[in-house]
């Protein structure tokens, strides 16, 4: 089930992040790197809740957090029109359409929230997420050459963004 996260997943949703992290490559931290106590998780779900234009949605399958979606929205009058994506899935729970399921609960929040832009970075070989952003209506907006550091090596992501009003911008 795809659902806003609540307080009650302050836990859940700390150990699925650094699950996660411990899993791929593909996110920002390293294992381990991450700290996040139950009280910080829950504090930072209550931040998101209180914020108009951030949100986080999780999937659980039989009851158990496998994946979540930050929507991170700018905090400053002259960015709060735009919001940051962040989404990782379990491994074992990949390529069966939760990503997706993710995906259209940012859309639906952010006709809701009146968002206008939405952005990402995504490792320019993470061709999975690329292809998902793609069918999402994400277009690439430049590459950002030797912008992470992993295993000893520099590595490109792509910045991409999604527009959201029906305004000439
Ligand atoms: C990236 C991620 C969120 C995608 O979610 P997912 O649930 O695996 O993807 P879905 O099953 O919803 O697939 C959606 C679309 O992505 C594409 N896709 C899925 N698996 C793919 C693969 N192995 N290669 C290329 N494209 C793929 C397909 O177009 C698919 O649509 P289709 O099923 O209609 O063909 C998820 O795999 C993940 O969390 N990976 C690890 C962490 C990560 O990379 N996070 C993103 C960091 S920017």
């Amino acid at each position: 089930m795809i659902r806003r996260a609540t307080l009650m997943d302050g836990k859940a949703l700390s150990d699925l992040m650094r699950r996660i992290d411990r899993e791929t490559k593909y996110m920002l931290y390293e294992p381990e790197e991450r700290s996040m106590s139950t009280e910080q998780a829950e504090a930072f779900i209550e931040r998101f809740g209180q914020a108009a234009n951030s949100d986080i949605f999780v999937v659980d399958v039989d009851e158990q957090l496998v994946g979540y979606v930050l929507v991170v929205g700018g905090k400053p009058s002259r960015i709060r029109h735009r919001a940051n994506l962040v989404i990782g899935l379990l491994d074992a729970y990949t390529g069966r359409g939760l990503g997706a399921g993710l995906l259209e609960a940012v859309d639906a929040f952010a006709v809701e929230a009146g968002l206008v832009r939405m952005e990402l970075t995504v490792r320019k070989d993470n061709l999975r997420a690329i292809e998902l952003y793609h069918k999402f209506g994400f277009n690439i907006e430049g590459t950002r050459i030797a912008s992470l550091f992993i295993d000893g090596e520099y590595v490109d992501e792509l910045a991409m963004s999604k527009i959201f009003t029906t305004e000439e911008i």
